[in-house]
């Protein structure tokens, strides 16, 4: 049996952090509201393209696996906010890591684009399409936020972590995948404002207003995550007793909690890092994981189950078998460029092109 297996893991979280308080400084909200509704502390606020962050946490990844970049034969980006669609991110990282000898594509089922890309590379990996995979999650969402919407604004972040992925024969890796979409209620989660419906429109590429409908995502969101933790751990004879930790997409603390309570999971057993960062949509998950592992909270041979759900809306479910290793073998001494501006300054002049531009949303 040939298996797909995580033998390597970074990430790349850019330094300068967006305060509940800060928000409360151009929007009509406040540091109570926000902690009690989301268990959101703070963000991250990027001033890294989002090819520079993947990158980094790709030389950080492969580090840690003591692999070559010319020894990846694929790299898969999931995001939905690429610098440019045309080239795509993972072509980017393969250039700017010099990855010479791997193919490179974008997934985007949103904020599962991770778990979906996850998915699809272990299963190229057991067909024998490839040996050594890079996946990434990452998100520079802060220049397409809606930064005058205190609906959404508070609730996202921006971040990245890839890791590498290695065909072994050994009884570890990727077990069990479920993947599904609501999509007749696609409308429910929408960015205006991104992509060629609103091209020639005398719309500007990136100002964006969002359709967001909290509550009605929430319980979709629950459900969905639900029933596909159920379908895995179903697929791998195994009940919620036998997970040993659960790390699952960070958009809502409310919503970890009810989905861990529905499938009969154990908040113990949960990794949770939102307060930190907020949803940063693709990136949650593998920043989460990558944090579990430096925080010793995952052991060899644990059974790892991860999940989340996004626009689409999509949802999953991936159940892991980890390896023996869970430290790094090397570490890159390759460094971040220094971040000159404060977080709320980036976003203050986000902000002030945004209210320069005084557009509205097609009908
Ligand atoms: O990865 C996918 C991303 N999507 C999600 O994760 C969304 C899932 N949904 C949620 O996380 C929650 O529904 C929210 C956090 C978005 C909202 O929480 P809620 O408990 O469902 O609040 P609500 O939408 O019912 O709003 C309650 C009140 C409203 O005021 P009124 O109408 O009751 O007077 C809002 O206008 O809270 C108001 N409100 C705010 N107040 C202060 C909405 N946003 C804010 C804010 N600060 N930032």
């Amino acid at each position: 049996m040939r298996n797909a297996t995580i033998t390597g893991w970074g990430k790349c979280m850019p330094p300068a952090t967006l305060t509940n308080d800060d928000i409360a400084t151009f929007l009509d909200t406040d540091d109570e509201w926000i902690t009690s509704r989301t268990g959101i502390r703070e963000r991250r606020i990027s001033h890294l393209s989002l090819e520079e962050m993947g990158a980094l946490a790709a030389h950080r990844a492969l580090a840690c696996a003591d692999l070559a970049p010319d020894a990846l034969d694929l790299i898969v980006f999931g995001t939905c906010s690429f610098d440019q669609q045309v080239p795509n991110s993972a072509s980017g990282v393969q250039k700017r890591i010099g990855a010479v000898n791997a193919g490179a594509m974008d997934v985007n089922t949103a904020c599962t684009s991770y778990l979906y890309g996850l998915t699809s590379a272990a299963a190229m990996i057991s067909q024998g399409v490839v040996n050594n995979a890079l996946v990434i999650g990452g998100e520079l969402i802060s220049p397409l936020m809606d930064w005058t919407d205190r609906g959404v604004a508070v609730l996202f972040g921006d971040g990245c972590a890839a890791t590498v992925l290695q065909a072994t024969d050994r009884n570890e890796g990727l077990r069990a995948s479920k993947l599904g979409c609501y999509g007749e209620v696609r409308e429910i989660l929408l960015v205006h404002g991104m992509g060629q419906r609103y091209a020639n429109r005398g719309w500007y590429n990136g100002d964006t207003q969002w359709v967001f409908e909290g509550q009605e995502i929430f319980k979709r969101a629950v459900v969905g995550m639900s029933q596909a933790c159920q379908d895995v751990l179903e697929q791998c004879g195994m009940g919620p007793d036998d997970v040993d930790l659960v790390v699952p997409h960070q958009a809502n603390l409310r919503i970890i909690e009810a989905v861990i309570k529905r499938s009969g999971l154990s908040m113990d057993r949960c990794f949770v890092n939102v307060q930190r960062y907020g949803n940063m949509s693709a990136a949650t998950v593998p920043v989460a994981l990558v944090e579990a592992l430096e925080e010793g909270r995952i052991k060899p041979g644990a059974n790892i189950l991860l999940t989340g759900f996004g626009g689409g809306l999509t949802w999953s479910a991936q159940l892991l078998r980890w390896g023996e290793r869970v430290t790094p073998l090397h570490e890159t001494h390759i460094e971040m460029p220094p971040c000159e501006q404060t977080a709320l300054q980036m976003v203050e002049g986000y902000l002030a092109a945004k209210r320069g531009s005084g557009e509205s949303a097609p009908e």
